[in-house]
């Protein structure tokens, strides 16, 4: 199981998910800028089958036709409450429990509406979580931006919270002070997971 964060712009993490038996390979979030990706994957001599979006927000969807035009025959994954259905032959839309395999590698998708609504998480092998804008180091995403809702962000934080922690997860943007965690860490450590109740997930600053 190979997963290669990248940092792009400023804080954004994009993400390689990669098989080097099969040379089967998914990018996550590309966005702001692609070239560490694109080399990477050439470095590595890797096949591009799909393109991930964790959500529609432009800093994570921003390079995807740039992408299709180097590896024209991946395809766009995106969560089935996707908010501009366009191009419907070249997308993949995502339901709850959905899977799909890289090579050995086993992916299995999460909706995790809140941020917005078409949020969704990706977990490889059952070792890893990509998160997107749902959940960072030690804090979790925004819900008052347009779409965003904080009954349908803590109700997806609280199925995150379910999983093992021996989950490593990667966020969509560096705002913690690690680039990546153990959730069984971030459940002691990240407030927005120790929230027991609406109530409490709604008063933390
Ligand atoms: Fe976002």
């Amino acid at each position: 199981m190979g997963i290669e964060q990248i940092k792009v712009g400023f804080d954004n993490f994009s993400y390689i998910i990669y098989d080097l038996i099969s040379k089967e390979s998914a990018i996550v979030d590309p966005s702001i800028n692609i070239t560490k990706q694109i080399d990477f994957l050439k470095v590595k001599k890797l096949d591009l089958k799909y393109i991930i979006n964790t959500h529609h927000h432009r800093d994570h969807t921003l390079k995807n036709d740039k992408i299709k035009e180097i590896y024209p025959d991946a395809k766009i994954i995106i969560s089935e409450v996707f908010l501009r259905k366009l191009d419907i032959n070249s997308k993949i839309y995502v339901y709850e429990a959905f899977e799909l395999e890289i090579g050995s590698m086993r992916l299995k998708f999460l909706l995790t509406p809140g941020h917005t609504p078409d949020g969704l998480c990706i977990i490889v092998d059952d070792k890893a979580i990509i998160t997107g804008d749902t959940l960072f180091i030690d804090n979790c995403g925004r819900a008052d931006t347009p779409g965003g809702n904080i009954y349908d962000l803590f109700n997806s934080l609280q199925k995150i919270k379910k999983l093992s922690d021996d989950i490593i997860v990667y966020p969509g943007h560096d705002y913690g002070p690690k680039f990546f965690d153990k959730l069984g860490n971030q459940k002691k450590t990240n407030k927005t997971l120790l929230a027991r109740n609406l109530d409490e997930f709604s008063k933390i600053p």
